[in-house]
């Protein structure tokens, strides 16, 4: 898919505040820092539409951005990130919940992880939330440029091998780097697949 358009269409609070529009959505969620923002950008050839920051917990909104006019990506916080008072975390807790549970147009929940650390909990008890509540969720490795090949393929076997523990398939799985620009095709040729076949 080519990239004509991308911009920032509306940051809301919660699920009913989002657009009012029935045109695909592709999610991007998990654990602060992992490097969703940095990936969105890459993503469209922008550099500074989603916010990226070395602080932890800067995306507190579900963000929407519409691309080539016709679908959105969704931006939205990190979880697990420790420093945000436990009042503001149930906050999160209950907007990304209900975001999943009844945005309709809602395609795939994009789940980052980091390609450099061991399985965590966190995000092994997010997935397969997902996956109990019948999310179609795909699989996204970050940072694979601050690894080398061995170690990268070492970690992401392992990963599998976890996950093969709960499910008895795999979901989509994509490897990438935003620095490097790596797996960027891989992830906008699924979406443009899926785009197609959309019915709303
Ligand atoms: P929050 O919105 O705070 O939850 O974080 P986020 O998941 O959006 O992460 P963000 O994209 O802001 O990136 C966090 C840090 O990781 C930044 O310092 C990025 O420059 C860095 N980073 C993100 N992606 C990559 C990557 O592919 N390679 C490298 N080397 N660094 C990356
Ligand atoms: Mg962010």
């Amino acid at each position: 898919m080519i990239i004509h358009s991308a911009e920032f269409f509306k940051s809301s609070e919660k699920v009913i505040q989002c657009p009012d529009t029935l045109l695909p959505e592709y999610a991007f969620i998990g654990r602060s820092n992992v490097g969703k923002s940095s990936l969105i950008n890459s993503l469209v050839n922008h550099k500074n539409l989603a916010k990226t920051s070395s602080t932890p917990g800067k995306t507190q909104l579900i963000n929407h951005f519409l691309v080539n006019q016709n679908w959105h990506i969704t931006d939205l916080p990190g979880y697990g990130y420790a420093k945000v008072s436990k009042a503001k975390k149930e906050g999160f807790g209950k907007m990304i919940e209900d975001y999943f549970l009844q945005r309709q147009q809602l395609q795939y929940t994009f789940v980052l992880i980091d390609s450099r650390l061991e399985p965590q909990k966190i995000d092994l008890e997010f997935i397969n939330w997902l996956g109990e509540n019948q999310i179609p969720l795909v699989l996204v490795f970050t940072k694979t440029d601050k690894l080398s090949r061995l170690k990268k393929e070492q970690n992401i076997a392992h990963y599998k091998t976890i996950l093969l523990g709960y499910w008895e398939e795999l979901p989509p799985i994509f490897i990438t780097s935003a620095e490097k620009k790596e797996g960027m095709t891989e992830i906008l040729d699924f979406i443009e697949n899926n785009n197609l076949i959309y019915q709303p």
